[in-house]
């Protein structure tokens, strides 16, 4: 017998009727010496109690190939936070203190490692310093401020979690948007400077070493951040990692307008399906640059990939353009460790096709592609590619 039938009409076949795999913590964790001892532990000690004499101590080694890398804010602050401010009021600060308390009370020491932010840049400057992003509010003020709160929470969660999961890794996940200059002239590369100080340093810096960048001095007094007695200490928590998000380089100029710091020019050359330009070797300058600028913890690539304009033929996703993106950006990562770079691991974004913030669904970054009028999941060659390096580790 080759299939599974049942009788035509069966009210198994309705969709309602629910399928699904199940497990128990005993049969499959193992891992017996992270647990408390339980009465089948001491059962199988017993010479006849089980029929090969055998015991749960490894079982399917569970616990050990799966390890949970819980993200605690990924973008979606609560509407209601929000009503009252959100990241421009600093009690959310603290809200997201209380949050940390009760997530990781709940979950404990079984998640492998937590992130306290997903990129404090974008949800301080997209959503509320230029707006493209939930909550679309704009203005240098609100995203100076917003940014403040949010490394703000972040050294009060890192707080937290250091006390409820001492033995949990703790860190927070920055993305990163090298910057070059577009000329060698010296206002082009001191408007660079400038550019990855507001961009990236901005979020790095008080988190390494509790302090902003110097562009700060070029702000307005009425721009800056709202800092009192005693944040940057909390910012500057030690980290057990931290998270790179890497997808893309800019260039920049000297400032075309009054009061800006710098001119951002649009991405040229091979570009992704969300027009980001394909650069892999930014990946390898930004993980060197950042390991000579910094005492660095052991770093996880936290997001990689490419939205591509994925076409679904005859059941397939011959998406050999994403294969390209991966191949080249880990082969950076490699480069980047043999010079001594200390990276981890590597998390490609993303596993499905998903909502593009922004973008909505129009835009594909999954290794799964997924048909959004059925839901219909069908896995891409970059999937099976990934699958078939992550498999030939030894
Ligand atoms: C990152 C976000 C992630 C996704 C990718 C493409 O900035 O963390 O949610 O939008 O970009």
């Amino acid at each position: 017998m080759n299939s599974i039938s049942l009788p035509a009409g069966s009210p198994l076949l309705k969709k309602s009727f629910l399928y699904g795999t199940a497990t128990s913590s005993f049969q499959i964790e193992g891992d017996v010496d992270n647990r408390l001892e339980c009465i089948w532990d001491r059962f199988c000690e017993q010479p006849s109690a089980i029929a090969d004499h055998s015991n749960g101590d490894v079982a399917c080694e569970h616990i050990v190939r799966i390890k949970a890398f819980a993200t605690l804010y990924h973008w979606d602050l609560p509407q209601h936070l929000e009503d009252k401010g959100g990241w421009l009021n600093r009690q959310t600060a603290y809200a997201f203190e209380d949050y940390v308390d009760k997530i990781s009370q709940a979950l404990g020491e079984d998640v492998y490692s937590y992130a306290t932010f997903n990129e404090p840049f974008c949800s301080a400057y997209l959503g509320y310093e230029i707006g493209v992003h939930a909550p679309g509010k704009t203005g240098r003020k609100y995203g100076r401020t917003a940014a403040h709160h949010i490394l703000l929470a972040h050294g009060l969660g890192m707080q937290v979690l250091r006390k409820n999961v001492p033995n949990s890794e703790a860190g927070i996940v920055l993305n990163f948007t090298p910057c070059y200059p577009a000329t060698q002239d010296t206002d082009d590369l001191l408007a660079t400077r400038k550019a990855d100080e507001y961009i990236n340093q901005w979020y790095m810096q008080p988190v390494m070493e509790g302090r902003y960048p110097e562009v700060l001095f070029d702000l307005d007094e009425a721009d800056r951040p709202p800092v009192e007695d005693g944040d940057m200490e909390i910012i500057c928590q030690p980290l057990d990692y931290l998270g790179v998000n890497f997808y893309t380089r800019l260039h920049y100029s000297a400032p075309r307008e009054k009061n800006a710091l710098y001119y951002e020019h649009s991405h040229q050359g091979p570009l992704t399906d969300i027009g980001w330009e394909i650069y892999p070797k930014a990946l390898y300058d930004l993980l060197t640059s950042l390991n000579e600028r910094y005492t660095l913890p052991p770093i996880f690539i936290t997001e990689n990939g490419a939205a591509m304009a994925d076409k679904l033929i005859d059941g397939e996703v011959n998406d050999v353009d994403r294969v390209s993106y991966y191949h080249t950006h880990l082969n950076m990562v490699h480069d980047a460790v043999l010079v001594g770079v200390k990276v981890s691991g590597y998390f490609a974004w993303s596993l499905l096709d998903n909502f593009e913030w922004a973008e909505g669904y129009a835009k594909r970054f999954g290794l799964v592609y997924v048909d959004f009028d059925t839901q219909e999941r069908t896995l891409k060659l970059s999937a099976n590619a990934y699958k078939t390096l992550i498999a030939s580790r030894k």
